[in-house]
């Protein structure tokens, strides 16, 4: 039951923390008229190395935070959320949910040349094999190699350059890329945080979620009608984490290039 005008009700986006916010600037170029609410929940985070009981629960008070806040559209903004909990957050409620792993999947099938797909990830979301699945779904000749990269997110979500470790660690998760591997997924969303980095040490297609989701967004919102018309003024954001709020508009700053970010504290 959506109150208001449908229209012009928030697109609810939300990640372990800050990552998600690769996704929600791609949704701000696309969708620049919407009204927004993201939720990071940072005082979790990482996810990644939690059970999937943990990460339902988790999610599905995030979920339960969003629509009562009457979003029209949820948006997984967590490829380990979504390999957890999508299925159940999709039949709790009865609006649009949209995740980032099966965009991540279409996008890197069209970019492979040669059949070899490569994806980082988090511990949890390998361990569900769901990017594997979904690729052999659509094409069972790929050849898949997923890599669980356990420090990367604490790492992006502590500060990248603030560990001397952060080079190394990256080097050598990116070293276990079979050398004739021509297209990787970044299966987390905090790691286009750090692409650049990741350029350095892989030359082939490096693909991220976020670009395609955000198309799925506008898609499903034209076609169910509510997309936002009031395109004459500028997006209403509200910004929520369960963590240190200085550390949030630090890195939502930097990664969204603004210093107009409001932010509220959310307890669980
Ligand atoms: N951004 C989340 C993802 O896409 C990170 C998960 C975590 O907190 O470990 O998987």
């Amino acid at each position: 039951m959506l109150f208001c005008n449908e229209s012009e009700n928030s697109i609810g986006i939300f990640d372990s923390g800050i990552g998600g916010m690769t996704v929600f600037k791609e949704m701000l170029k696309i969708l620049p008229y919407e009204n927004y609410i993201y939720v990071g929940d940072s005082k979790n985070s990482p996810y990644g190395d939690r059970t999937t009981d943990d990460i339902k629960n988790l999610s599905l008070k995030i979920v339960d935070f969003l629509v009562s806040k009457n979003c029209k559209m949820i948006i997984i903004a967590c490829n380990t959320i979504a390999a957890a909990a999508f299925e159940d957050i999709k039949l709790k409620y009865d609006i649009p949910v949209i995740e980032v792993v099966s965009n991540s999947v279409n996008t890197a099938l069209s970019c492979t040349k040669n059949n070899t797909i490569s994806v980082v990830a988090t511990p949890f979301t390998v361990s569900t094999n769901i990017f594997a699945n979904k690729i052999r779904a659509i094409n069972a000749n790929i050849d898949i190699k997923q890599i669980p990269c356990k420090n990367l997110c604490p790492m992006i979500e502590e500060g990248w350059r603030s560990s001397e470790k952060h080079i190394p660690a990256l080097k050598e998760y990116l070293s276990e890329i079979p050398n004739n591997c021509d297209t990787i997924i970044l299966g987390c969303t905090h790691y286009p945080i750090i692409i650049e980095d990741i350029k350095k040490y892989f030359s082939g297609f490096i693909v991220d979620s976020a670009v395609e989701t955000s198309k799925e967004a506008f898609s499903i919102l034209n076609k169910s009608n509510i997309l936002n018309s009031k395109n004459n003024t500028s997006s209403n954001i509200e910004f929520y984490t369960t963590g240190d709020i200085n550390k949030f508009r630090q890195f939502t700053e930097n990664i969204l290039s603004t210093e107009r970010i409001f932010i509220k504290k959310l307890s669980l």
